[in-house]
């Protein structure tokens, strides 16, 4: 049975702004989530939600207004407990003038690592974020936003942790290192580890997570395995039937007060049942149109996080 590694009570966090006259921005009001071990959570929301912040507050960063987290059974104050945690915060801060392998040395030398398990480390980290072997001695300043990236990863993995926290993990990269990060994150999780992901982009944590939870101005909207939260917002089973050789108007007088629109990929019709496929092959005919597919349709993420 899994048991829950992060277990968050009732976290709330007010932020102080103004100079004067001070007054206070909830940033988080009042989130409660547990976290099973040994899968993949996405932490959705929009700009501002308050994603960030948790992580903050998770990593000791910044203090609560009020409520509690535990990981891994420690309160968040037992500091013991980041031994064995690892961290990818959102704007990393790298030391310029040392090298990809000099700065994941000194990483892995805060927690304590004698010099020759440092080296062996700081290699296979750089080669397993794929780093190009040619720039492991050159100076971070030199790195591209993309590279920079993968050092943090990379860096986030130096004792590794049971549990990993990446804030924006893909952000920088071009298709490819996000498909790389990608396969990376879901290796993490084959060799048991639990990851704990904030993302906006939508697609990534489509593939990747098990269960999600959406933010929404500080407040948890939604949480839930995927399948589960699609089939709650979801109507019942509306197909789509994607058909060519017509156009939308002709189509319209033999299937009046239907859904047609036209796309790239031909007319697409939507229905409300299975039970209304014969009428519309038999529209479709008559229009001189024939048809190309007929699915399901799946609620996206980004509408139920639109939603
Ligand atoms: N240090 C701060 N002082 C004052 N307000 C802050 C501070 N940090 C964040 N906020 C505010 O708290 C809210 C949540 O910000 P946070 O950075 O946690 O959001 P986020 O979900 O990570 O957004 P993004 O997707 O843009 O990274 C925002 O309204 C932000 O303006
Ligand atoms: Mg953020």
């Amino acid at each position: 049975m899994n048991m829950s590694v992060i277990e968050i009570t009732n976290l709330t966090k007010d932020y102080e702004v103004g100079f004067l006259r001070k007054r206070k921005v909830r940033a988080l009001d009042g989130l409660s989530l547990s976290i099973d071990s040994g899968q993949i959570f996405g932490f959705l929301g929009a700009n501002g939600a308050g994603k960030t912040t948790t992580l903050k507050l998770l990593m000791r960063l910044i203090f609560p207004t009020t409520g509690s987290a535990r990981i891994l059974g420690h309160d968040i104050q037992d500091m013991r407990m980041h031994q064995r945690i690892g961290y990818l915060p959102e704007n990393p801060y790298f030391y310029d003038y040392l090298t990809a392998r000099e700065f994941l040395d000194y990483c892995a030398q805060i927690f304590g690592f004698p010099a020759p398990v440092r080296k062996k480390r700081a290699a296979d980290l750089l080669a397993r974020v794929k780093l190009d072997e040619k720039r492991w001695d050159t100076q971070l300043r030199k790195f591209s936003k993309g590279m920079l990236q993968r050092v943090g990863l990379a860096q986030s993995l130096v004792n590794d942790p049971e549990i990993v926290f990446l804030d924006e993990p893909m952000s920088g990269l071009d298709p490819v290192g996000r498909r790389e990060v990608r396969d990376l994150i879901a290796a993490m999780r084959d060799e048991g580890k639990t990851v704990f992901m904030c993302s906006h982009i939508l697609s990534d944590i489509e593939v990747l997570c098990d269960q999600v939870a959406i933010l929404k101005k500080g407040k948890l909207a939604q949480v839930g395995y995927l399948d589960e939260l699609r089939r709650k917002t979801e109507g019942p089973n509306r197909m789509e039937v994607m058909a060519t050789g017509t156009d939308a108007d002709s189509l319209h007088k033999h299937l009046p007060g239907s859904e047609i629109a036209p796309t790239p990929r031909g007319l697409r019709i939507e229905i409300a049942s299975e039970d209304e496929i014969e009428k519309v092959i038999a529209a479709l005919r008559q229009a001189g149109g024939k048809v190309v597919s007929i699915q399901p349709v799946k609620q996206s993420l980004e509408e139920l996080f639109l939603d």
